[in-house]
């Protein structure tokens, strides 16, 4: 396979444009697994590795290529892979600017990406790479925020959920974090109350949510108080500008478990130019940031409630990341009991069509994940 001809989208150095161009081909070592990509997704995170990568994740290096979220066919595997032979399509979830990988053999906007046995779910034949790979980075991220230690500790998702008396708030609900949140409490069988647009309810409630509400009223509290009732409050997903603090208030209300799992950070870094006028938009951004952060610590502090930070590649390097990659999503993807969401929109094919899908997602998705063919 060495001399297979890869192509990659480089980000060649912090803030470079992003060029496609050859990449070489990595064969995988030991529990690894070279995938072809077929379609990838995009994320928001994607675009900030080239706007402010060197300051979320100092640790980068370049030449680097960004992307988390890909579906493909796998061609070769690792001495140490068991549950994969070339020939299978699959999903899964690149890990290349995460710390402890940090290389850009494993970026997912490449036509071959090096993967992790324990991070790839074997697609059903019915499920196209296009509907799959709007996956990985969306059910991660919710993963973590669900069933990490530190954080929410819910009980494992179940292909028989057993239904229980527990409520989670999931604010953000038709994000794809707060989509694949939705879908993972009601199979762990929890009873999910969210936030979002009121175009999106029956999106939401098609995938479990029990009641859906309005971010944007001035009675959401009020309204998802009420619809919580007696019920015992197992905390939130906090996704989308200003969850974290309006979470906070809530589970303070509720009066259950006093943990808010904070997806979002207090000031959006998407109108940051990679290039020109960068410094005059970073410099308030990252003010706002810092003292939002405090601002929440301090609340949170004062009335006893748990604020962690979701990184949503942490699951790699524990349990979490099996359990959902390897345990739960192939029968549940097979049983139509857990459906790729948000669903896709095409936004063009070919490596040379993501720096323009990116700035569509910009722009602004409702409910829809933008994927490029590959
Ligand atoms: N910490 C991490 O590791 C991590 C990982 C992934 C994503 N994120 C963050 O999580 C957030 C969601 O990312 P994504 O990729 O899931 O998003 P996305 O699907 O691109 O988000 C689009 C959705 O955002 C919703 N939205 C906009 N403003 C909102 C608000 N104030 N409250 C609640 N929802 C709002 C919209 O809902 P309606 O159309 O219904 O209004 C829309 O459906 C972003 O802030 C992203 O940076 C963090």
């Amino acid at each position: 396979m060495q001399d297979t001809v890869n192509n990659a989208l480089w980000l060649a150095a912090k803030q470079a444009a992003f060029r496609p161009g050859p990449a070489p081909y990595t064969a995988p070592r030991g529990n690894e697994v070279v995938v072809r990509t077929r379609a990838v997704a995009l994320n928001p995170f994607d675009r900030h590795l080239q706007t402010i990568g060197s300051l979320a994740c100092p640790w980068l290096k370049y030449p680097m290529v960004v992307g988390h979220d890909l579906a493909g066919d796998v061609v070769e595997t690792g001495e140490a892979v068991t549950r994969f032979r070339p020939g299978d399509r699959v999903l899964g979830l690149a890990g290349g600017a995460d710390k402890q990988r940090n290389r850009a053999a494993e970026g997912a906007f490449q036509d071959y990406v090096v993967l992790l046995e324990h991070m790839i779910t074997p697609l059903p034949a019915q499920m196209s790479y296009t509907q799959a790979c709007v996956l990985p980075l969306g059910v991660a991220t919710a993963a973590c925020a669900l069933f990490q230690d530190r954080f929410l500790a819910l009980a494992p998702p179940q292909a028989q959920p057993q239904r229980r008396n527990e409520t989670l708030i999931v604010w953000g609900g038709s994000t794809s974090v707060g989509a694949n949140a939705i879908q993972l409490a009601v199979a762990a069988g929890y009873d999910v109350l969210t936030t979002c647009s009121p175009g999106n309810f029956g999106f939401v409630q098609a995938l479990g949510a029990r009641q859906a509400f309005d971010y944007r009223s001035a009675t959401v509290a009020a309204d998802l108080l009420g619809a919580l009732g007696q019920a015992c409050c197992v905390g939130a997903v906090a996704i989308g500008p200003g969850a974290a603090a309006a979470c906070l208030d809530l589970v303070v209300a509720a009066g259950g478990v006093l943990t808010v799992a904070v997806v979002t950070p207090p000031a959006t870094f998407d109108g940051i130019p990679a290039g020109r006028g960068r410094l005059r938009k970073l410099l308030p951004t990252l003010a706002h940031n810092a003292t939002g952060l405090l601002k929440l610590a301090w609340r949170a502090k004062r009335r006893g409630v748990a604020v962690p930070f979701v990184w949503g590649t942490a699951l790699i390097h524990n349990e979490v990341g099996p359990m959902i990659f390897q345990d739960y999503l192939p029968e549940a993807l097979a049983r139509g009991q857990f459906i790729p969401s948000p669903p896709c929109q095409v936004a063009g094919h070919g490596l040379e069509a993501i720096p323009a899908a990116m700035a569509l997602h910009q722009a602004g998705v409702s409910a829809t994940k933008l994927v490029v063919t590959l």
